[in-house]
């Protein structure tokens, strides 16, 4: 299959799976312990049943909104997800940033990007949001922070779900490691991919390119040792006021499941609650997001933006998380299929297609603008 055929994202999906070498795709693809979470992540959208107001006149839709205090053409974006220089070695964050651009969607940029955030703010003058996981030293993240915000990011995500990583057990057994380390394993499994491989011969070698200062200190074992041996674990609501004072408006804190924990992100000046299990590459076994949208506006009283994402691969996924109570939707694996399927031009590919189901959703629910998206239109599932 080509780029151009491509239906759905599940297509994108196909051939980001014949593109990429099997270590790379399975780190995209896959979650933690059981993949519980990542399969009901998928599945649970198609429990809930949606009715529709007939009769309207749906010639004109209008899918712009404002999500953390950015105007937006569209209802999502780009999720930050780590190392984008795997999918796509030559350019990696690169490409994610100039085809969010292109389309017209906020791009979220990892702390874990394989590029800096000043070559990130170049391919990107849009509106784009920086992600952090808290490293030991306080000093590394005002510095991070600092820079990010001298290049033009207007959205600081904090990251609470990842205090350790989760158990991918994909990953050691395809002996995954970043940057990929020359094996007879990886021998095997780039032999069919020539494009990958020899991109990623060409391109310099990948890091997590806000912090080459740091490389090869404390790194027991590809990202995820880099991720256990650098980041705080001890990370508590006292680092969070000192991060919101420091960054200051444009604050989310992302990877929230409880009504309580809302809250209190709200108490400590977060402008958005953004409701994630990370895509179950964390704790397995959580709870599908789309449950928990109400609970969480129900805590957050309207006082701050929900953003919540998971297991999105359809427009209609978008906007039953909409008539659920979401500000914004966040695509993590969407769009990762669609650069690992065909680079910028994928990921241009996966944005058109959301867009062009979520509009036709809307048309179809009898709503022209975000607004009129509402709970009525859904029957809820028994919990
Ligand atoms: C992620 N995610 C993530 N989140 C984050 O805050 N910082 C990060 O560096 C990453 N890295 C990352 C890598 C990969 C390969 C994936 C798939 C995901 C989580 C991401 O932002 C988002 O929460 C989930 O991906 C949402 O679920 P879906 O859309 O992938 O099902
Ligand atoms: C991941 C981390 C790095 O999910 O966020 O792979």
């Amino acid at each position: 299959m080509k780029l151009k055929d491509a239906l759905n994202i599940d297509d994108l999906r196909t051939i980001a799976k014949r593109k990429l070498p099997r270590m790379v795709f399975d780190y995209i693809d896959g979650g933690s312990d059981d993949e519980v979470t990542l399969r009901r992540a998928v599945s649970r959208y198609d429990d809930y049943g949606m009715t529709w107001r007939v009769l309207k006149d749906v010639a004109e839709i209008d899918t712009s909104t404002t999500i953390m205090g950015q105007d937006t053409r569209l209802p999502f974006f780009i999720s930050p997800t780590a190392s984008t220089r795997l999918f796509h070695p030559a350019e990696g964050e690169l490409a994610m940033a100039r085809a969010a651009r292109e389309h017209g969607v906020i791009y979220a940029c990892s702390t874990l990007a394989t590029q800096t955030v000043e070559d990130i703010a170049k391919a990107n003058p849009g509106p784009k949001w920086v992600q952090l996981y808290v490293w030991k030293d306080k000093e590394i993240v005002k510095e991070f922070l600092t820079r990010a915000k001298e290049a033009g990011f207007t959205g600081c995500l904090l990251t609470v779900d990842l205090a350790v990583a989760g158990k991918r057990e994909r990953d050691p057994r395809n002996q995954f490691s970043v940057p990929p380390k020359p094996n007879l394993s990886l021998a095997r499994q780039v032999a069919t991919k020539p494009g990958w491989m020899w991109d990623l011969i060409r391109s310099p070698k990948m890091s997590p390119a806000n912090f080459s200062h740091m490389i090869g200190k404390g790194d027991q074992g590809g990202l995820m040792g880099f991720v256990n041996s650098q980041f705080s674990r001890s990370v508590t609501w006292k680092d969070v006021e000192w991060i919101r004072e420091f960054w200051g408006p444009g604050f989310a804190i992302k990877g929230i499941s409880r009504g309580e924990d809302a809250k209190r992100a709200v108490d400590v000046g977060a402008d958005a609650v953004w409701i994630s299990n990370h895509g179950g590459r964390q704790l397995d076994t959580s709870v599908p997001t789309i449950d928990l949208v109400p609970e969480i506006a129900e805590a957050v009283r309207g006082r701050a933006d929900i953003i919540a994402d998971g297991g999105v691969r359809r427009g209609s996924h978008v906007a039953k998380l909409l008539m659920r109570g979401a500000t914004g939707v966040a695509l993590g694996r969407a769009s990762l299929y669609g650069i690992g399927a065909g680079g910028e031009a994928g990921v241009r590919r996966a944005l058109t297609i959301i867009e062009e189901e979520f509009r036709s959703t809307m048309a179809l629910l009898g709503a022209t603008k975000i607004s009129e998206l509402d709970p009525e239109l859904l029957r809820i599932p028994k919990m």
